[in-house]
């Protein structure tokens, strides 16, 4: 459902200056907080057309843009073309996948946890994809009342408050979660803030 969903939305994806705003906050946020390096191998899961990771992989030395939809990395792929990044690699996979044994130094993820039917297993499967003493930064909607999108096929949360998203990081191996609101979002009849959630992996 949401693979099809998104493949739809890809190419106009970037279009919304929305959306490219709350990417550059967020995108600040991770890099305020988390100490990327240029040895450090990086996912971003749930990458879409790389709003988020592709600002990111000039800092490190590979970034791998993960997602479920084949339009979104298609498009992640030819704008990391384009911007000639060629420590760039796309992932096509479900977040029911395994997605790794240690090998990344961190991974992050932007407004995508609340398309996952069961976060707190996703969670477990960034932990296991991490290395020891990597980190983990994750931003969502903070709970909202369902109307943040004007249609809500394939958003399995309402956005998450901040003892869940706390609780996801601590439960699975993660110390000292750091939250704070990266940005708020003003629609005509609400606004909505976007949380941001980094932790060190033990
Ligand atoms: C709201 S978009 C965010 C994209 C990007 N991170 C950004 O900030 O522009 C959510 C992304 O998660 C991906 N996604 C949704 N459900 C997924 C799943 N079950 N497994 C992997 N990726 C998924 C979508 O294809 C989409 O690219």
């Amino acid at each position: 459902m949401n693979k099809e969903r998104f493949d739809a939305a890809a190419s106009e994806w970037d279009k919304s200056q929305t959306r490219v705003n709350m990417a550059t906050k967020i995108t600040s946020q991770i890099i305020k907080n988390i100490p990327l390096q240029n040895n450090h191998t990086v996912m971003d899961f749930g990458c879409g057309t790389g709003l988020v990771g592709l600002n990111i992989a000039p800092l490190v030395k590979k970034l791998v843009g993960a997602d479920l939809s084949t339009e979104m990395l298609k498009n992640f792929k030819s704008k990391a073309d384009a911007q000639q990044l060629t420590n760039v690699d796309i992932l096509e996979l479900d977040a029911d996948s395994h997605l790794g044994n240690g090998e990344y130094d961190a991974i992050v993820s932007a407004m995508t946890v609340h398309h996952i039917k069961k976060p707190s297993e996703l969670f477990a499967r960034f932990a296991s994809a991490i290395k020891s003493g990597g980190y983990l930064g994750v931003a969502d909607l903070a709970k909202e009342d369902g109307t943040f999108h004007s249609d809500n096929t394939g958003v399995y949360h309402y956005g998450f408050t901040p003892e869940e998203f706390i609780e996801f990081f601590t439960q699975n191996g993660f110390e000292k979660p750091h939250i704070t609101v990266a940005h708020t979002i003003d629609k005509p009849h609400k606004s909505f803030d976007i949380l941001f959630c980094y932790a060190r992996k033990l």
